[in-house]
């Protein structure tokens, strides 16, 4: 069998680098058909994925190249051009009177379909692999876990990280392979900023992505947000605030977009810049609608967040941006707790925390506090701390709720876990949340501040009848039906 491979395909033995090339794309074949039967059967994890469709291909095509190179070099032997020559002018006789020429062409044309079929399928199983979430979140483990981890857990968790990340079309396809490539190379050097910044600068705009799936003339009248927020006592104090948000989008009765949504209008075009890296400080707006131009300048101060004092307003303008979607809906899918008090605030009136266990908010508040603490373990470790704490404290609730202060502690885990990631510097805060003014963001107030004014004095307002209707302000006895205080905390 082999004598007659040889004897059929000299090309392959006439030089070393064929002998290497052959033996490289036999063996990356062999692997990358177990692997494929592999996929096909019972899916791959990223990791042999990867090597699947990404390192084997490189091997196999390497070495039809070797193999084509040694034939090249093979063929300079002496007498070898005359041989090729009377090849030639006698090819067309052999390959109709010869039976043994005539065999190599079929199996060299068998051999050519196999390759091509081979190379296809490992190019475009590679390409769609590299899009797909399990590459992008989990190959690059340590990096992009975070995301992914959130991602997960969100009202995206079935939609591939490309359908967001990369627009659709020829040109957006190869600057995400060249993006992707280049971040590859940083993975692999170690050089990869900790936390990895936020905003994406380079994310396609809304249009291509979000609106493939969403459209803002969606009508989506008002939604209840409830929030119930728990006091640091011993009886975990509940306090409820209601809002019912003007969402809005194009009102079908008067054909007219109104509510929070008419920013996305597609009447309506709002420019604004931005003040620093983060979009954290705008400058000048400008809409432009029906033929008509606003222009609503910044104050001359503002506030700093973090010091609290006023300085003056930034002259150096980092971008100027058309507001899209993402502008509100930065964290659309990786949704990171906004406050380690939200997070167990929303634990708790979910019941997953048991409010009944006295003190449990401030336990918890100072348990979480501490991002220094290891990930591994969590869980474990806060249900033996509460566990400890009320056993010195509550002996009879340690005895009657051990069960409770159990699985509060695992949900304290549960809650660092997907939002304290030291390998990444991310902690509390790290990504703010646009949508609304709570936490690390101004999110609305960046723009509606009631300083952001025109020539004329039109204010961008911060009226609170502008976006929602105040149902409950911090009250603990909310004049609100019941079943509204029973919808799911945000
Ligand atoms: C529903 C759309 C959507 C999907 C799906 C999605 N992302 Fe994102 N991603 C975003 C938006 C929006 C941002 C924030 C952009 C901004 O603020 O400019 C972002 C930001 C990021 C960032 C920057 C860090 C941060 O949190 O701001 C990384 C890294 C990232 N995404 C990775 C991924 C990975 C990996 C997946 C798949 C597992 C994925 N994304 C899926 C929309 C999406
Ligand atoms: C591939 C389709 C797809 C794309 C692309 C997409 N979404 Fe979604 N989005 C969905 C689906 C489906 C849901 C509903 C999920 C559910 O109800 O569980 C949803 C839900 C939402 C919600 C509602 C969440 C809630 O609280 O109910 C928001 C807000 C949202 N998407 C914003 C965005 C933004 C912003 C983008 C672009 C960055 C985007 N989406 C891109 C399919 C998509
Ligand atoms: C000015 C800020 C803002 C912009 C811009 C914006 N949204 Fe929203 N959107 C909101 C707010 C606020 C809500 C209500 C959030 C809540 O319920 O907590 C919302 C709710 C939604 C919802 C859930 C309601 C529903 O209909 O199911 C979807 C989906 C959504 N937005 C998609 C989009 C898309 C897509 C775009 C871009 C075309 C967009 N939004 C632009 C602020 C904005
Ligand atoms: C980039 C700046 C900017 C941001 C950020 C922004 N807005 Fe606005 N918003 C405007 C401007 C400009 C107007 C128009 C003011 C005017 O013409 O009086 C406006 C108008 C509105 C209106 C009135 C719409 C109407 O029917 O006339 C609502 C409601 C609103 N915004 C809600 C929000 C909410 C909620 C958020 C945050 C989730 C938000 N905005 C974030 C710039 C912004
Ligand atoms: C530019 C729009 C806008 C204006 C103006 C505005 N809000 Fe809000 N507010 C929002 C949005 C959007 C949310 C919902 C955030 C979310 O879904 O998490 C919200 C949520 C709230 C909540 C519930 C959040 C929580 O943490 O419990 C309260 C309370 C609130 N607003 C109070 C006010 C008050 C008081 C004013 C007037 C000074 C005001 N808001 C002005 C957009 C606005």
């Amino acid at each position: 069998m082999l004598k007659r491979l040889t004897s059929l395909f000299p090309v392959f033995w006439g030089h070393w680098l064929s002998v290497v090339g052959s033996i490289a794309t036999t063996v990356a074949a062999n692997a990358f058909l177990v692997f494929f039967l592999m996929d096909m059967t019972r899916g791959l994890n990223p990791y042999s994925a990867a090597v699947a469709y990404m390192i084997l291909p490189i091997f196999f095509v390497g070495g039809l190249v070797l193999v084509a190179l040694g034939a090249w070099r093979g063929g300079k032997r002496p007498g070898a051009e005359a041989r090729a020559s009377s090849r030639l002018s006698t090819a067309l006789q052999a390959i109709t009177v010869d039976p043994k020429t005539r065999k190599r062409l079929m199996a060299f044309g068998l051999l050519t379909g196999i390759n091509i079929a081979i190379v296809t399928i490992a190019t475009y199983k590679g390409v769609t692999y590299t899009s797909t979430p399990s590459f992008c979140g989990q190959l690059c483990h340590q990096t992009m876990e975070p995301e992914h981890t959130v991602y997960k857990d969100s009202p995206h968790a079935r939609i591939p990280c490309a359908d967001c990340h990369v627009g659709h079309g020829i040109g957006p396809f190869f600057e995400s392979k060249l993006a992707g490539a280049r971040q590859l190379w940083h993975m692999t050097t170690g050089d990869i900023p900790r936390p990895i910044p936020t905003p994406v600068h380079g994310l396609r705009p809304a249009r291509e992505t979000c609106e493939k799936c969403h459209w803002p003339a969606k009508f989506s009248g008002y939604r209840m947000v409830v929030h119930h927020k728990y006091a640091d006592d011993e009886q975990n104090s509940r306090t409820t605030d209601v809002v019912q948000l003007h969402v809005g989008g194009m009102n079908r009765r008067t054909g007219k977009y109104e509510g929070i949504h008419w920013h996305v209008n597609k009447g309506v075009k709002i420019t604004y810049e931005a003040m620093n890296k983060e979009r954290a400080v705008i400058g000048k707006v400008t809409v432009e609608r029906a033929g008509k131009t606003t222009v609503f300048y910044p104050p001359k101060t503002y506030t700093d967040p973090k010091t609290e004092k006023d300085i003056p307003f930034p002259t150096k303008v980092v971008e100027t941006r058309v507001m899209d979607c993402v502008d509100c809906h930065n964290r659309p899918t990786h949704v990171y707790a906004r406050s380690e008090s939200m997070a167990i605030d929303r634990a708790m009136a979910l019941g997953k925390i048991n409010p009944s266990l006295p003190f449990v908010k401030k336990q918890s508040l100072a348990l979480l506090k501490d991002t220094s603490a290891p990930r591994r373990d969590a869980g474990k470790r806060y249900a033996a701390k509460l566990a400890q704490f009320y056993a010195q404290k509550y002996p009879q609730v340690a005895k009657d709720k051990a069960t409770q202060i159990r699985y509060a502690g695992e949900e304290l885990g549960r809650i660092y876990r997907k939002n304290i990631w030291p390998r990444m510097n991310i902690r509390w805060g790290t990504y703010p949340n646009h949508l609304g003014h709570r936490g690390t963001s101004e999110g609305c107030f960046r723009c509606h501040d009631d300083e952001h004014a025109t020539k004329e004095e039109e204010y961008i307002s911060q009226d609170c009848d502008t976006c929602h209707d105040l149902l409950a302000d911090d009250e603990a006895k909310p004049d609100v039906p019941e079943a509204v205080l029973k919808l799911g905390q945000r």
